[in-house]
């Protein structure tokens, strides 16, 4: 059988479901693939949604056992973590199935089964039925995301050593968990399992969790999050992971190298960070370019070398984050409609759902600091926030970061309550070249958290009112 499309998308996740559902709305005709069993790609099955529901889910609990303090006596909360778990996987399974009722409403032909490109325009399908296609296209756009990557020398067998998919599927509360990689995955499903009772240590090669942000904000999330029991061994590399009858012997030597010492725990989780997903797709047999570390090399219009492919979301440059994925969907549909569709990578706003939530977006103080840019920065804790203390949630601090000659907004950082929520805010201020002072100047409703960015803002230029 064969099929002719305006445009194939291989991919049914954030990148290749936003794509085809836009590219359907600028009148294309669109086939959209996933070798998967349900559309919604690794943030709605196994990623950013299961992880959320847990997070929730796990946060409640902890909380429910702090209700005394205000004055709501329940006991002791008592957890039934299958029935966790079916919450999760009730809300994937509503998701997931709301990814494939949107392909139809968008006439679009979504198909289960493995894609490899045949060459430009020509694409084979091994269908989930037996079948195996080949479908006819102008264009193609490849979404296939990313993959864990692995720790050499460390087998993942998702039951006792895990990766995130594993780690939101643990049949038990682990007594003793320990975390490879103090990056996004692991503080957040390193909080999830230690919210339900596991002791959790978190080993990182670096000399601070969470590369990339900055330094002053990461610290106190860092704190906060040790605060609560997540114990941390910095600048240090685990070396190996032993299986014994019961419980795993992890050996870790300092990053330097040095003293080996053994952790003894009954869970691993790799969480090392992610590489991009490409395997199958007959990209070296078309001569689609990558780059050293995997990702499809594209140019500002999304484009590969080879004329009509073209690649968005995890599988190329940039941060590994569903709205980024998202945002490049629907920007090189509108291209491939002749359209001017962008992404400003200047304000792609990053959440880490822990608690108190970590998110930041533009530059931190060290990234101004490494472009000589001269700048001021406002900052305002949670502490001094009505909101914030009404909801016993005081730790952290919104940091307003200016341009010291036009006071235009460079960066914003925030370690608090509804953070990720928050950070929008700040997205919009700074997609509009928002100065620190137009944010000032703006009424924040009272009592809101969000006070306490206009607080910060007024902090550039010492105006704080509340402290
Ligand atoms: P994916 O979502 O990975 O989708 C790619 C799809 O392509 C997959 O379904 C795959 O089956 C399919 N595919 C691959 N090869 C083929 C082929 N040859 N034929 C057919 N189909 C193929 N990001 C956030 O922004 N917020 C979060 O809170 C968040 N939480 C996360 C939590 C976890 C545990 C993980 C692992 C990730 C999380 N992410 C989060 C990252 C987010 O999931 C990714 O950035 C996002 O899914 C990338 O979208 P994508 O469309 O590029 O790729
Ligand atoms: P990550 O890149 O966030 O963190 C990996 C961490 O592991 C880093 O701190 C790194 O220094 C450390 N590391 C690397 N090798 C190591 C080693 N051998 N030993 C010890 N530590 C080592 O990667 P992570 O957490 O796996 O997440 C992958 C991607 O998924 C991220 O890029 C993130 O964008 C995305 N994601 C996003 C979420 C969100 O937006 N809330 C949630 C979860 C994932």
């Amino acid at each position: 059988m064969s099929d002719t499309f305006d445009l194939v998308v291989i991919g049914g996740g954030p990148g290749g479901y936003n794509c085809a559902i836009r590219a359907a709305q600028l009148g294309m005709s669109v086939a959209c693939i996933d070798k998967r069993g349900t559309f919604g790609g690794t943030c709605l099955n196994v990623g950013c949604i299961p992880s959320k529901a847990l997070l929730h889910s796990s946060e409640l609990f902890e909380e429910t056992s702090h209700l005394d303090r205000l004055g709501i006596i329940v006991g002791k909360a008592k957890l039934d973590l299958p029935a966790m778990m079916s919450h999760k996987d009730n809300i994937v399974s509503e998701l997931t199935a709301g990814v494939e009722f949107l392909l139809k409403k968008n006439k679009i032909t979504g198909i289960k089964g493995a894609a490899k490109i045949l060459s430009p325009g020509k694409v084979e399908v091994a269908r989930h039925n037996g079948a195996t296609d080949v479908l006819e296209c102008r264009n193609i756009v490849v979404a296939t995301g990313s993959e864990v990557m692995p720790l050499p020398g460390v087998e993942i067998d998702e039951e006792r050593i895990v990766s995130s998919t594993g780690a939101l599927a643990l049949a038990e509360v682990p007594k003793a968990l320990v975390v490879v990689g103090g990056g996004v995955i692991g503080l957040e499903l390193g909080s999830v399992w230690r919210r339900l009772g596991a002791d959790v240590t978190v080993v990182e090669f670096l000399d601070h969790i969470v590369p990339g942000t900055d330094a002053d904000a990461r610290k106190t999330f860092q704190r906060a999050l040790k605060k609560q029991g997540i114990k941390f061994k910095l600048s240090s590399k685990v070396t190996g992971v032993e299986k014994q009858k019961t419980s795993l012997k992890v050996s870790v030597e300092p990053a330097a190298g040095g003293a080996e010492e053994a952790i003894e725990c009954d869970t691993v989780l790799v969480s090392i960070g992610r590489r991009p997903y490409t395997d199958g797709l007959g990209l070296d047999e078309v001569g689609v370019e990558r780059d050293e570390r995997g990702r499809i090399h594209v140019d500002s219009r999304y484009h590969t070398n080879i004329p009509g492919i073209y690649a968005v979301g995890d599988v190329i440059e940039g941060p590994m984050l569903a709205h980024k994925a998202e945002d490049e969907a629907m920007a090189v549909a509108e291209i491939l409609a002749e359209k001017p569709g962008h992404v400003n990578y200047d304000v792609i706003p990053s959440v880490i759902y822990t608690s108190p939530e970590f998110a930041w977006v533009g530059l931190s103080e060290e990234e101004l600091k490494a472009e000589s840019i001269a700048y001021k920065s406002g900052k305002f804790p949670f502490m001094a926030n009505a909101k914030a203390k009404v909801g016993g949630m005081t730790d952290g601090f919104v940091k307003v970061l200016a341009d010291a000659v036009t006071d235009e907004v460079l960066g914003v950082h925030i370690v608090g309550p509804d953070a990720g929520t928050m950070i929008a805010e700040a997205a919009l201020a700074m997609e509009f070249s928002a100065s620190a002072e137009d944010i000032a100047r703006t009424c924040h409703a009272h009592p809101t958290l969000s006070e306490v960015f206009r607080q910060a803002a007024l902090g550039v230029d010492d105006r704080i009112t509340q402290m």
